[in-house]
């Protein structure tokens, strides 16, 4: 008589049958079976395998914290600056929020950087993956133009007169040049227009792209699961995979705990600034900055001399020229053909690195600075600790 009554109260038994209640309307329990058969190969370069859900936590804390920051900005160009200055200083830790939304905005970067870069070096986009490549290419201009549009929203006077610059560069591109400037800016000039079309695209076109591409990126990475980098195969094959659940999951999780702590840390002990609200008629500042992901091609441009030739702006050239780049980064599946063939595709790898040490040497120079040399370094130095410690982890847990 006593046992209905025990079984009511058992919690495990409660969330097995709700666990069951639910396997016979979604396919809960293949997911489970797949997450407990999925397995990572194992290989000097296994770190790789962990930007991308770094990536992922960073956009994941951005659409937190977005909709948060949403529940108090007003877009307008009378009523923005205000609506933040009173966000920071009343409403109870609205300037943590805002400050936490910004240092993740630049993390997320920073990681989709280092995420296309691994992967690009590892020759990831190797057949059958050149989708989910294409799709990550997509993510990273998605990336950009979050960036790029949410740096106005504060309307300050330095993200006023940087999306000003900004928006004019486009203006010298043949053709559609003028009417690129126009569609950008909602009008001739930098107004309210731009900023209510620039929130628009922040929080409504922007995150349903970038989550639709999402979702096929992610699909696609579990369709494939993960590839082994030409050169490391031997190596993967000699070596046994880690499970997904729960070695890659732990030591995923891990990471994310590690990232909030240090994004905690910083947006707490270096809160964002506001600056000045934005005035159109106020002189331009002397030192327009762009955000730090923009400088390469900024300080590039900064070095074209004035004058044109057939009718063509010398900026104009630059601007092409990153377009082109743009392009054949999303075309490089289908250009490499040496890696399907030979397994190696030297020339990639030196334009890769050559890529890397322009951007890196330009954004020094823009800054004046070697704080980015000293960042890539780091980050260099970083990733090589990461993968000597994930390694070793897997070969004590190999160990029998
Ligand atoms: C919002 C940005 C992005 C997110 C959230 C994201 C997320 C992920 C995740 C979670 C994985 C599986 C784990 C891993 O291999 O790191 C992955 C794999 C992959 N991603 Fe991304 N990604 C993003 C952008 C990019 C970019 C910019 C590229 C390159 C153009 C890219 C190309 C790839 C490729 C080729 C793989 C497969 C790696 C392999 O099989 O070894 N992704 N991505």
């Amino acid at each position: 008589m006593a046992e209905p009554s025990t079984q009511r109260s058992d919690p495990g038994t409660r969330r097995h049958r709700l666990f069951a209640w639910l396997d016979g309307r979604l396919p809960l329990s293949a997911a489970r079976d797949a997450a407990m058969h999925k397995t990572i190969p194992v290989h000097r370069y296994s770190v790789i395998y962990y930007f991308g859900g770094m990536t992922l936590f960073f956009f994941l804390i951005q659409v937190g914290t977005g909709i948060l920051l949403m529940l108090y900005y007003r877009p307008g160009a009378g009523e923005a600056f205000e609506s933040v200055e009173r966000l920071m200083t009343t409403v109870p830790f609205g300037w943590l929020i805002r400050s936490i939304h910004s240092w993740s905005a630049n993390l997320m970067v920073f990681f989709a950087f280092v995420h296309l870069a691994t992967v690009y070096f590892a020759k990831a986009y190797r057949s059958p993956r050149e989708l989910t490549w294409v799709t990550g290419c997509f993510l990273f201009f998605l990336t950009l133009a979050f960036g790029f549009s949410g740096y106005l929203l504060p309307w300050n006077q330095l993200a006023f007169f940087a999306t000003k610059v900004g928006t004019e560069i486009a203006a010298v591109v043949p053709v559609v040049g003028d009417w690129t400037v126009r569609f950008l800016r909602g009008g001739d000039r930098v107004s309210g227009a731009t900023l209510s079309r620039f929130f628009g695209w922040h929080v409504a076109i922007l995150p349903a792209l970038t989550v639709m591409v999402l979702l096929f990126h992610l699909l696609l990475v579990q369709l494939q699961g993960m590839s082994v980098p030409p050169g490391r195969t031997e190596e993967a094959k000699r070596r046994p995979p880690m499970r997904f659940f729960p070695h890659y999951a732990m030591r995923d999780s891990f990471g994310w705990l590690l990232a909030l702590a240090v994004l905690a840390a910083l947006a707490a002990l270096f809160p964002w600034e506001l600056g000045e609200k934005a005035d159109p008629f106020a002189p331009a500042y002397a030192d327009i900055r762009p955000e730090w992901y923009f400088m390469f091609m900024f300080q590039t441009l900064k070095l074209v001399p004035g004058g044109s030739v057939l009718g063509l702006e010398y900026e104009a050239i630059p601007i092409l020229l990153f377009g082109a780049v743009g392009l054949v980064l999303v075309l490089v599946p289908f250009l490499d053909r040496g890696v399907e063939r030979r397994g190696r595709s030297p020339v990639f790898t030196g334009v890769g690195i050559a890529a890397l040490v322009y951007a890196v040497a330009l954004t020094a120079w823009g800054y004046h600075s070697w704080v980015p040399v000293w960042v890539t370094l780091g980050t260099g130095a970083f990733i090589a600790l990461f993968a000597y410690v994930i390694r070793r982890g897997a070969e004590e847990e190999a160990a029998p």
